[in-house]
């Protein structure tokens, strides 16, 4: 049997822009692989900026958009298998998204999702039984079911909204849960509470969570691995203690040095220099963050950079690493 509960594998997806003639195609996600352990719980951070492919890879694991080519083995089953059994599916995979007030209809109290859940996945027999299920998952999230009676969305908070997201997801006692951004929305002040969470949901309930983020300063705290996305390629992966410690791409070293420190200021000219970088177009041949990355040589631009194993399970797709082994 299959030892990975999550088994990405040469992963693209491609999408058309403009008109079938005269458009163009964008790798969103490209050759990205990954494989996760299915004997102990784990909170893998994908962290990226805006447009390298986080949502597009969250999508693809959920099931909500088709790949282009490559595979996804989840619990040793294909996406494929998995989008014929979609009752089994999303007993093993949840997600959680970015904006709880649109999870949410307005029109809908959010026990009535709660209840919906566990009578339609079939995690309860009947209405008593999904209340009793209810009541000891708000409890996970720290919150009491006489709280969310009878209760609209607009009558909590964004962060009490999102942990009410995270118990409908865990009404289906999932394996896996996918959180897009899930802290972008809330006050920063409640991150840490959400991020302790899904702390206390993997050491206590045993699941996994793919917690994608921009936020690194929560991904820095909560994470077990850590995956970095690049334009679509995901240029480094490993346990966040060694990619953290010994980031193995300039990338990675570029996003950590931009978590702010106490006393810190986020000057425009930081702001900048992103967005600069971000407008260059971009060769197909060579390194995609050759033009920004202060290491880059000759060789850089001339090819295209593979996987390389650092040491263990950390892989960095960056020249130097080559270059320094060969010679
Ligand atoms: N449906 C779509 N059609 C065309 N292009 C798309 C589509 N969805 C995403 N893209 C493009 O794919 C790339 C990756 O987008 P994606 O939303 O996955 O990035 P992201 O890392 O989640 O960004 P953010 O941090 O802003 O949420 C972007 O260039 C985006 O414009
Ligand atoms: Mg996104």
């Amino acid at each position: 049997m299959d030892n990975h509960i999550l088994e990405i594998k040469n992963l693209d997806r491609v999408f058309r822009i403009g008109g079938m003639i005269f458009g163009n195609k964008i790798k969103a996600v490209d050759d990205v692989s990954i494989k996760m352990p299915s004997d102990r719980a784990w909170i893998m951070s994908v962290v990226g900026e805006s447009g390298s492919g986080k949502t597009t890879l969250a999508r693809m694991i959920l099931g909500l958009l088709e790949t282009s080519a490559g595979e996804i083995t989840i619990d040793g089953k294909s996406i494929h298998y998995h989008m014929k059994h979609k009752k089994e599916f999303y007993r093993l995979v949840q997600p959680i998204f970015q904006n709880p007030f649109t999870a949410f209809s307005a029109k809908q109290t959010v026990e009535s999702y709660l209840f919906e859940t566990a009578l339609n996945l079939g995690m309860a027999k009947d209405k008593e039984e999904a209340a009793a299920l209810i009541t000891e998952t708000l409890k996970r999230v720290g919150l009491n079911y006489d709280q969310v009676k009878n209760k609209y969305p607009n009558q909590f908070s964004g962060g009490e909204l999102q942990r009410i997201s995270i118990a409908r997801a865990l009404i289906t006692k999932p394996k896996i849960i996918v959180a897009d951004e899930p802290v972008a929305m809330i006050d920063a002040s409640l991150r840490m509470n959400i991020v302790n969470i899904f702390r206390f949901l993997k050491e206590e309930a045993g699941v996994s969570f793919v917690y994608i983020t921009h936020d690194l300063s929560t991904a820095y705290y909560v994470s077990d691995y850590i995956a970095t996305m690049y334009k679509g390629s995901m240029i480094e992966f490993g346990k966040a203690q060694d990619v953290l410690e010994k980031p193995g791409h300039p990338y990675t070293q570029l996003l950590l040095d931009s978590i702010p420190k106490v006393g810190d200021k986020w000057t425009a000219k930081d702001r900048m220099h992103m967005a600069d970088a971000e407008k260059k177009v971009l060769s197909k041949i060579g390194c995609k963050f050759a033009r920004r990355c202060p290491y880059a040589t000759d060789q850089c631009y001339q090819n295209t950079p593979e996987m390389v194993t650092l040491e263990g399970e950390h892989r960095s797709l960056c020249m130097k690493h080559k270059e320094y082994k060969a010679g």
